[in-house]
């Protein structure tokens, strides 16, 4: 197995946006999930992590009050499933939130044990099962100071003896750009908002709220503005590729959120697309710096490890756009000579940088433009 954790942004599956708590989240899926890793080639394009949401859990901790998994779900165990998931040279990741029980279901007076006041032994119970990610929620906090319920498991986590990622799932409340990335929390992302559903409005809106926050990510410590939908049904192919793309130039963490066991081929042509994991993976770790937002266009330009850069350009609008993006915009010298690859249409031109296209309602090209 490999050892040195990754620093460049998480790449992996997790059921929520596709299962939410329905009947159909257990061990059959998950192992099922992870087999499509393999199978439909998404392990050897960089996703690693099958990861699980809301509603694992048992409704109460065991007598010597440690978590246990719904028996109904996960009746193997967890240990059982994270092996599973390892024999694929896969990672596991596992879900908790830092308050007195989870998120679901939403009713008063139930609800799945939290890590608030256990997360010494939580984080015990994860690294016995074998688990190599944690994401950790926000729900039933009790109002405690965000600061110190996330560095309690960070420690936690970090005493625990195995290496666990930690995915900080805070919704952007107490602007955790500010002080997630540094010590003692050290988490390797933060959630910077609330959560995505799957349409075109939702996506937007998160878009624009991480865009801004450039300036706080980088290697080994990123912004995460939700999990994927690609796939989900609610978009057309044009957004699912813009939301892609957006992800990817932000160098977000790319969670597919879609059930890879009855994926649709163009849902899983998008998420195969290398070339544009290729951006959010850049070794330099940069996030994508906006440097138009005007008349519904957004340009956003990453610097990348060869010296070259990824330009993005988004239509936002529900018209078609012919749009004009200058060399010096993207930071390049006026007059240069440069291969510029659209990362949609994998197709190589030479030019002086600049782009010149007719962006239709909602749309995004993406390129690599060499140094
Ligand atoms: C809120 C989180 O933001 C979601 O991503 C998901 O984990 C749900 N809670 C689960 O209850």
């Amino acid at each position: 197995a490999d050892e040195t954790p990754s620093v460049l942004p998480q790449m992996g599956f997790n059921n929520w946006n596709s299962t939410h708590c329905r009947a159909e989240f257990d061990e059959g899926m998950i192992r099922g999930v992870a087999d499509k890793f393999i199978s439909l080639g998404l392990k050897d394009a960089g996703y690693q992590y099958v990861n699980i949401d809301d509603c694992w859990a048992n409704w109460q901790r065991d007598k010597d009050g440690h978590l246990q998994p719904n028996p109904k779900r996960f009746p193997s165990g967890i240990t059982a499933l994270a092996d599973y998931i390892h024999e694929r040279g896969l990672k596991f990741g596992l879900y908790s939130s830092a308050g007195t029980s989870t998120c679901e279901p939403l009713e008063e007076n139930r609800g799945f044990p939290g890590g608030l006041g256990h997360e010494k032994d939580d984080a015990k119970t994860f690294a016995s099962w074998h688990v190599d990610y944690l994401k950790y929620d926000n729900c039933n906090n009790q109002k405690v100071d965000a600061h110190k319920r996330y560095t309690a498991m960070a420690e936690a986590l970090r005493g625990s003896g195995r290496h666990i990622f930690f995915s900080m799932c805070e919704w952007g409340e107490n602007k955790p750009w500010l002080w997630a990335g540094k010590d003692p929390v050290d988490a390797g992302s933060w959630r910077t908002t609330g959560d995505i559903s799957d349409n075109y409005a939702s996506m937007l809106k998160i878009f624009k709220q991480n865009v801004v926050l450039d300036g706080y990510a980088h290697l080994g410590h990123w912004n995460d503005p939700d999990m994927l939908e690609v796939g989900n049904g609610g978009m057309t192919d044009v957004e699912y590729r813009s939301h892609f793309s957006l992800w990817s130039i932000m160098a977000s963490p790319l969670l597919i959120g879609t059930d890879l066991r009855t994926v649709k081929p163009d849902a899983l042509q998008i998420l195969l697309n290398k070339d544009v994991i290729a951006i959010d993976q850049d070794p330099l770790g940069v996030q994508g710096k906006q440097v138009r937002d005007a008349d519904g266009i957004h340009v956003i330009v990453k610097p990348l490890k060869d010296g070259g850069r990824a330009v993005a350009v988004f239509n936002e609008a529900d018209t078609a756009k012919d749009v004009m993006v200058a060399a010096t915009e993207i930071g390049l010298k006026t007059g240069g000579s440069h291969t510029v690859r659209d990362l949609w249409a994998h197709t190589d031109a030479k030019g002086d940088g600049s782009i010149k296209t007719k962006l239709e309602p909602h749309a995004t090209v993406i390129y690599r433009i060499s140094k």
